[in-house]
């Protein structure tokens, strides 16, 4: 009897996953700049947080590299979606490259406001990741007002000039609720501390941990597909836990499920970053039916509709004339 094999095993999918608008914006860009130059394309570090895409972009021809300096005097360079600091662009200059910029329009979003409120004198509390790539960039707009707050301590470390021009800003990737929290410990600390004026973390990253929140108390374990260093990947095994999983676990690729974590489950929550393509999501669905839990019910809490132009370089010549 197969309702006795399967048991209770199903899959809830979470909705939204995957992809984001400014993901799906930098790697069209890519494909399009191979497409119009041909290779090799050099792109300033990961062009997403996605090992899968990664390795798909470099076996057609893009050469990435970690700074500027190593692409060849004169050649064209793609700046990745986590956006760089004016440093990047100005050593891009001085070598007289060709760059096109895939920075997330909603990155270039807190450059502007850093640069803004450095401008009118304020010191900078950019709650965020120590070591990302989104956040030296964003920080580079005004190295000497931006403190980062990544920890706790962090908070108790920061000195401010005067303590009724303290703005806090954030990285567009983090958890929600973890970032109010070290807002209220800088608020306590800095009573008078402004807001950003609209949200730094994207629609992107909180409606992938609503969506991962509304299912997770349901599941057993939720996997999420995604790789090690996508920040918003990250977050979202710490939300699942933090909602009520029972475990949960990051991989990139189906086969790096361990079948013991299968052990005594039901339900398997699937989610995936907003760096990940979704057929890696089939693939883990796949590899999930093999073993019987072929039952799959999507949760859905939000409908995303946003799309990004490509950057004005890639423009078809109607739009670009407009
Ligand atoms: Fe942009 Fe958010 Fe995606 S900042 S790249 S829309 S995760």
């Amino acid at each position: 009897d197969d309702a006795v094999v399967s048991g209770g095993k199903r899959v809830l999918l979470a909705k939204p996953r995957g992809y984001c608008a400014g993901v799906d914006r930098a790697v069209i860009t890519v494909e399009k700049v191979l497409e119009m130059y041909g290779p090799p394309v050099y792109v300033r570090k990961e062009i997403v947080h996605n090992r899968h895409v990664v390795d798909t972009l470099r076996e057609r021809g893009v050469i990435f590299v970690d700074e500027a300096s190593e692409v060849p005097e004169g050649g064209l360079v793609v700046f990745s979606a986590h956006g760089v600091s004016p440093a990047v662009r100005a050593e891009a200059e001085q070598r007289n490259l060709r760059t096109i910029d895939a920075t997330c329009p909603l990155v270039t979003k807190v450059h502007k406001e850093v640069n803004r409120f450095a401008r009118d004198d304020y010191d900078i509390m950019l709650i965020g990741h120590a070591g990302h790539e989104e956040v030296e960039g964003t920080s580079g707009e005004a190295p000497d007002r931006v403190q980062l707050v990544d920890t706790p301590e962090d908070v108790d470390k920061v000195a401010v000039r005067d303590p009724s021009k303290v703005v806090w800003l954030s990285q567009t990737t983090l958890s929600v609720d973890e970032t109010m929290e070290r807002v209220d410990q800088l608020r306590e600390r800095f009573p008078e501390i402004s807001d950003p004026p609209s949200d730094d973390i994207c629609y992107a990253t909180s409606n992938r941990q609503v969506a991962v929140k509304a299912m997770a108390a349901e599941c057993d374990l939720v996997l999420v597909v995604g790789s090690g260093n996508s920040s918003n990947s990250q977050r979202l095994v710490e939300v699942a836990l933090q909602a009520g999983a029972r475990d949960s676990h990051l991989v990139d690729f189906a086969h790096e499920v361990d079948e013991a974590w299968l052990d005594g489950v039901e339900t398997v929550g699937v989610t995936s970053g907003a760096s990940v393509p979704d057929v890696l999501v089939m693939e883990l669905l796949e590899w999930l039916a093999e073993r019987g839990w072929t039952d799959v019910q999507e949760v859905t809490t939000a409908n995303e509709k946003i799309s990004f132009a490509l950057p004005r370089e890639l423009r078809s010549s109607g739009e670009s004339a407009r």
